[in-house]
């Protein structure tokens, strides 16, 4: 299997997901540190304001912001080549709008950074994954309003000072097409948009019960693009070497039959869900069939012919393109179908594919016809796959060993299809699989739905002493990079 050498093989995890230490060093409260947990059948709830004798997962998370020394240890066992990491706004400014950044904040990230460097790990860094202050989303209503592009860009390039010499590879926003695909998610992690009926009520409610404001949405993530094109123009000129991109959820869509219409509506969805956001970031501009969608969806476009944005996403287009990929799901005119049990993402059941406990379906094809489809939208672009996992329950065995053959089938399958993108000539750099230790999980808040070559002892009750254990996914993967993908036994 003809990886390039010098493949960036590694694993990637998010501030809130992870770190845990929700207030120390000064930290301000992120949005995830508002939600309690859920599982596949139980929306997350989210609570205005902090409520006591409640568990809140992201406060703790996996305590990685006490023992990141000993995860770097470990991801340098497996032998990463990079390590995908966010940095959590809050920590650097506490209420996303002081004037002055949070040196402790800024020492957490940069000791982290320096034991990457001095294990050989190049880090990989977004700059926001999933997470706003809640400061400014009580004060400005997210992304809503165009102060917060400033407010992100001054973060931004705070970050980009300190690390000039240190980060090569950054991302500016996670996922930042989960606004389209899904509401609630768009406007809880990513543009921030929550109405005042929602901050203002006494009791906490679930997760799908909070009210959207589609134009607002739609605004916000606009905003977005303008935030991310005027971060990339400030971190170019800050580090010219500098390489900066996007963060795609690619839910790849197959039409159910051939029905025509099945295939009509199918190009919609990927048109919608999965192209618009990275032809605006790779391509500089909205793509021919944005205005209609957005027109269809009720949307008064005006915002889309300022001169100033337009000009703004021309300069800032990004220097390669990444995406998440977990699954494939199919695309039907036919309401009766068999849906899958995800209400975030929807589509229907593939009869030809298995699904993980959670629905998401397992398409290792569906990953090499991505990277065909996106190598031949986006020409001489690179890829990063920076998320591929697969989410399970584990059982420890008496002797504390987990015998995890069903991620390992899940990874090997996976890369076996980049290989033969790769060798289809796919330009792809690099490969992180996601929650390369266990973590809490973004969509169901819990800790039980694991991805991890490493075990985290913690539990949805919040029980657990955080201590760490290898998995024999561990094992495998670390053959996997040593090899450079030729062994995948
Ligand atoms: C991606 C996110 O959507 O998928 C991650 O970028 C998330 O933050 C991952 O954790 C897996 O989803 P989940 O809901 O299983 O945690």
């Amino acid at each position: 299997m003809a990886f390039p050498k010098n493949f960036l093989w590694g694993g990637a995890v998010a501030a809130n997901q992870y770190e845990g230490g929700y207030l120390d060093g000064g930290k301000g409260l992120s949005v995830p540190d508002m939600l309690l947990g859920g599982d596949v059948n139980t929306p997350r709830t989210f609570c205005p304001k902090i409520e006591t004798g409640v568990f809140y997962p992201s406060h703790t998370a996996i305590d990685f912001y006490h023992r990141w020394k000993e995860d770097i240890a470990l991801f340098a066992e497996m032998g990463f080549k990079c390590f995908r990491f966010s940095i959590s706004w809050a920590r650097i400014f506490p209420n996303g709008d002081d004037a002055q950044p949070n040196e402790a904040g800024l020492k957490f990230y940069e000791d982290i950074i320096d034991e990457c460097r001095r294990c050989g790990i190049e880090p990989l860094i977004t700059l926001n994954h999933y997470e706003l202050p809640f400061e400014l989303v009580k004060k400005y209503r997210g992304y809503f309003d165009r102060k917060v592009i400033d407010l992100f860009v001054k973060y931004a390039t705070t970050c980009f000072e300190r690390f000039k010499d240190k980060v090569k590879y950054w991302l500016t926003f996670n996922e930042i097409n989960m606004t389209l695909m899904s509401p609630t998610v768009g406007n809880l992690y990513s543009v921030g948009i929550i109405q005042d009926e929602d901050l203002n009520r006494t009791a906490p409610c679930k997760f799908s019960e909070l009210k959207d404001n589609p134009q607002q949405r739609i605004e916000g993530l606009h905003n977005q693009f303008v935030a991310s094109a005027k971060a990339v123009k400030a971190g170019h000129k800050i580090n010219p070497n500098f390489k900066i991109g996007n963060m795609i959820c690619h839910v790849t869509r197959y039409p159910l039959t051939p029905n025509p219409k099945d295939m009509l509506e199918t190009q919609r969805a990927d048109h919608l869900f999965n192209d618009l956001c990275g032809d605006v970031q790779v391509r500089g501009a909205y793509p021919f069939f944005a205005k209609k969608f957005y027109r269809d969806m009720g949307i008064d476009t005006a915002f889309m012919d300022n001169e100033d944005d337009k000009k703004i996403l021309r300069e800032g287009t990004v220097d390669f393109y990444t995406f998440s990929y977990y699954m494939s799901n199919c695309v039907t005119v036919d309401e009766t179908a068999d849906k899958i049990n995800d209400s975030m993402l929807g589509g229907a059941k593939n009869p030809y594919l298995k699904a993980s406990d959670w629905g998401w379906q397992i398409d290792p094809d569906g990953l090499r016809w991505t990277l065909n489809k996106l190598a031949s939208r986006y020409p001489d672009t690179p890829i990063m796959v920076v998320e591929n996992g697969f989410g399970a329950f584990d059982k420890v065995e008496a002797d504390g060993s987990i015998h995890d053959d069903y991620r390992i089938r899940y990874f090997r399958e996976h890369i076996k299809a980049m290989g033969e993108a790769v060798e289809d000539g796919v330009p792809l750099i690099g490969y992180t699989t996601w929650g390369c230790i266990d973590c809490v999980s973004a969509g169901t808040g819990q800790y039980a739905k694991r991805y991890g070559f490493i075990y985290v002892n913690r539990h949805d009750d919040g029980t657990g002493d955080f201590s760490r254990s290898r998995k024999d996914s561990f094992f495998w993967y670390k053959k996997v990079i040593a090899s450079n993908g030729a062994d995948l036994s």
